[in-house]
């Protein structure tokens, strides 16, 4: 190894840090922007005269089902509120189709199979996962999916269940899908299938810290090719409010809406209207939540100028990553299959990193390349050191590589 990065390394071991860069959690300045739901004391009925501390409205109150549908574009009867975890709507909406679906139960059809854009959300692998549907990578390209790869597995499969994907901000590649590209997903999935699913999970669509990019509502689109009721779209306010004390909301076309209605209502008898009321409260309408977002924008966005800053100090032959323009992630792709190395060398000096493979199915990434960077959970102190040891990490990585 080089001698002065070999010193540098020692010595960024010797501070003993404890970093952990593992996951996308808002930042304790954040969750202070949302204080106000911790004090401003819930009423006991909602505007439109729902008691909101009574059993009823397991679709949610007419107030959060409403901001629901603003946010996401789609009609309020298609609108559902769930409980602080839209993970958890999506994992039933799988469900629901493995038990009942649209026209026969996937449990019923054998071996079944998932697109997945990679990298992707190692949340999203784990729940196919559970199912035992096999996942079939496809690669992003910045824009959107590989449309030619896309077709191609079309082509060459049977038994393609649907397709998720995180159309804003993608986690962690940060890629804003186009509108030609959901178009074309749509019509090539509708084509496929009519049991083809569109999982829309728009984790991020409010999460811009410097985009302006303008996207035509994905429920405008499903609408436009005639797919409603073949799509489904998810977001929440986990990152909006407090990390798992927001609450989530799903949109789909009838027939889907009513399949995940049937399975949820199995579950729930009625939903947490306190926490809706508390929410539809404070944050009254896209207005107010647009406003609300540009707060977190401008804590969020200087962290991750700290990580560029560090990433574009390296050579560029040792990898590459685009810059996202909102979202939780940076996604770094190293030029040579050092990942794991990197990550193990990170961890050895006290900084903690998403495990290498976790933004692939199986925990596959067939080039050892991809490294996710949550910036967003540390301070600005931290997070530099933490982008010190991960630079010197990949510069010690690569040199071994080529030697
Ligand atoms: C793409 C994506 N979907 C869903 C989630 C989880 O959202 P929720 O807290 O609403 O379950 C995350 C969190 O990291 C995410 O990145």
């Amino acid at each position: 190894m080089d001698e002065s990065l070999e010193s540098k390394f020692t010595s960024l071991k010797a501070k003993n840090l404890k970093i952990d860069l593992t996951r996308g959690k808002p930042g304790a300045d954040q969750l202070d922007l949302s204080n106000q739901l911790l004090t401003s004391g819930v009423l006991s009925e909602s505007s439109s005269g729902v008691d909101v501390r009574n059993y009823g409205h397991p679709l949610g109150i007419p107030e959060a089902r409403g901001l629901g549908a603003e946010l996401m574009s789609s009609n309020i009867e298609n609108t559902l509120v769930g409980e602080q975890s839209s993970l958890l709507l999506i994992y039933q909406l799988i469900l629901a189709n493995y038990l009942f679906g649209l026209v026969t139960p996937w449990k019923n059809q054998g071996d079944i199979k998932f697109i997945c854009p990679v990298p992707g959300f190692d949340r999203h692998f784990r729940l196919l996962d559970d199912f035992g549907i096999k996942m079939l990578p496809v690669p992003l390209t910045g824009s959107g999916v590989d449309i030619t790869k896309f077709k191609a597995l079309l082509e060459e499969n049977t038994n393609i269940k649907g397709i998720m994907s995180v159309p804003r901000h993608s986690n962690p590649s940060g890629d804003i899908y186009s509108d030609e590209n959901i178009s074309e997903l749509l019509q090539l999935g509708k084509e496929y299938s009519s049991e083809f699913l569109f999982i829309f999970d728009n984790a991020y669509l409010l999460h811009d810290f410097t985009s302006s990019a303008n996207q035509t509502p994905v429920w405008d689109l499903a609408n436009k090719y005639n797919v409603l009721d073949q799509t489904a779209i998810f977001c929440s306010f986990s990152k909006v409010t407090f990390g798992s004390g927001g609450l989530s909301f799903a949109a789909a076309g009838t027939k889907l809406f009513n399949l995940l209605v049937r399975q949820r209502t199995s579950m729930i008898v009625s939903s947490d209207k306190v926490n809706q009321l508390r929410h539809t409260e404070f944050l009254k309408n896209k207005d107010d939540v647009m406003s609300h977002m540009k707060k977190h924008a401008a804590l969020v966005k200087p962290k991750f100028e700290v990580a560029f800053n560090a990433l574009d100090s390296l050579n560029p032959e040792i990898g590459n990553y685009k810059k996202p323009t909102g979202g939780y992630f940076i996604s770094y792709n190293t030029n040579k299959p050092i990942a794991k190395r990197v990550i193990a060398l990170c961890e050895e000096a006290g900084v903690l990193i998403t495990p290498a493979g976790s933004t692939y199915p199986n925990f596959n990434d067939p080039a050892d390349s991809n490294i996710r960077l949550a910036p967003t959970f540390l301070s600005p102190e931290d997070l530099k050191e933490a982008m010190e040891v991960f630079t010197t990490a990949l510069q010690i990585a690569f040199q071994e590589k080529l030697s």
